[in-house]
């Protein structure tokens, strides 16, 4: 060890374990007042009451200042593990013509949507694309997100696919301290060069992006959908993804019951994203599995769709994890704490289920739960101090930011990014 630091004067709320939890399990969350949590280095060496913790280290030790959390609430850090980070242009006007009438699908088929987001970005230049990522990166850490997952998805050819990973790479050494994780989406939509020959650019991506971008990326994703990746396509697809080694998530029964959640759980995947409209069957299928269900409120609400049904998943026993699905189409919003207040308003989750989905749930989605996601020893000290001794007052304050100070493998990133309530 080299260096040491404490956290005081806490209550410490956290789910435990190294994998997801399910059902029920997850409204069980350990509270612990008059706590402290001991980081050696970039890990937690105690967590738990102040009266049983042992003594500092005396020597050889550089010893950080303690951070008094003045009996506020500590959550594990947030896991944001999905969402479309790096892209190029905006589409406010795309949504000025939703708000009109216009549906998602029409958007899209008359030659907006993604495409139209794939044509920026492949104007962009490199420094444009990373700036921005990084301007986003600095936002969510305010907020107490601590570890970030980012698709490629808007270059749709080999070389564009790649500026993309490459910047979430560089994204990873940045000033922002935060776990990036990348993941490949070359299978986002058909780009219109190939005039819907889905086919033909599916064979592209597994001949030949698949295995070069595999050094870039440990994740492939698609977009399983009527009239995008259907079934077959989606399946001979992340076959392929799979055999070379790459982790897989779908974003899954979006718009249409197509049965991706089904997929997913038939190829292992982490995680089956979306689900707004999941039937029975893939209820049943993520229940049974280990295939995290993770719901993006942010993007129903944008959307003006039906919530994905989280109890539904909850009460068959599936494990749920929330995310932002951050990007400039169907959701451009990071806002943890308006996703939390979504989650329990309309989708009836408890606030300990929301936490749990936010943190090792979310770690869980991303292959991660093992080093982060719960306030353990031996984890990552991945923090998210609040400036409220009161887990009720999350869904309450609405869409107001309640972390202080965000603490990323030991270090803290920010400090009173809103302080506590007079
Ligand atoms: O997760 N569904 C596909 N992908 C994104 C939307 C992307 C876009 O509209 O640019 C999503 O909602
Ligand atoms: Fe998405």
């Amino acid at each position: 060890m080299t260096r040491f630091r404490r956290i005081t004067n806490c209550t410490i709320v956290t789910p435990t374990g190294t994998a997801a939890q399910h059902g029920a399990a997850m409204g069980h969350l350990t509270t612990i007042t008059d706590a402290e949590i001991h980081i050696a280095d970039e890990r937690i060496a105690y967590a738990g009451s102040a009266e049983a913790a042992p003594q500092a280290p005396e020597e050889g030790v550089t010893m950080l200042p303690d951070i008094d959390a003045r009996g506020c609430v500590v959550l594990p850090g947030f896991v944001d593990s999905h969402t479309h980070l790096v892209f190029g242009g905006l589409r406010a006007d795309e949504f000025k013509m939703r708000l009109n009438g216009a549906s998602y699908m029409e958007i899209m088929n008359a030659g907006g949507g993604i495409q139209s987001t794939v044509n920026a970005t492949r104007g962009a230049d490199h420094s444009d694309l990373y700036d921005k990522a990084l301007y986003h990166l600095k936002q969510m850490s305010a907020m107490g997100i601590t570890t970030v997952e980012a698709k490629s998805g808007y270059g749709l050819s080999l070389d564009t696919e790649r500026k993309l990973l490459e910047i979430i790479s560089e994204l990873r050494s940045s000033s922002v301290p935060m776990t990036v994780v990348a993941t490949m989406m070359a299978a986002h939509a058909v780009p219109a060069e190939y005039n819907g020959d889905t086919e033909a650019y599916v064979d592209h991506i597994i001949a030949d992006m698949l295995p070069q971008l595999r050094s870039l990326a440990d994740i492939c994703d698609v977009f399983t959908e009527r009239g995008v990746f259907e079934i077959e396509a989606s399946r001979r697809l992340m076959s392929a993804a799979k055999a070379l080694g790459y982790k897989l998530k779908f974003h899954a029964d979006e718009i249409t019951t197509l049965g991706g959640a089904e997929l997913a759980v038939e190829l292992g995947a982490l995680s089956a994203d979306h689900l707004l409209h999941v039937g029975d069957k893939g209820v049943k299928a993520l229940a049974a599995s280990d295939t995290v269900a993770t719901l993006l409120p942010l993007t129903a609400f944008a959307l003006k769709e039906p919530y994905a049904p989280a109890r539904r998943l909850i009460d068959a026993g599936a494990a749920v994890a929330l995310a932002t699905d951050f990007n400039p189409g169907s959701c451009y919003s990071y806002s943890i704490p308006l996703l939390i207040a979504l989650a329990c308003i309309y989708m009836n989750m408890t606030i300990e289920e929301v936490i749990t989905a936010l943190t090792l749930n979310g770690a869980a989605a991303l292959g991660l739960a093992a080093d982060t996601g719960s306030i353990e020893v031996g984890k990552y000290a991945d923090l998210a101090i609040l400036n409220t001794s009161n887990i009720n007052d999350l869904p309450y304050f609405i869409g107001i930011n309640q972390v202080g100070t965000t603490v990323y493998h030991g270090s803290a990133v920010g400090v009173d990014h809103t302080p506590t309530l007079p």
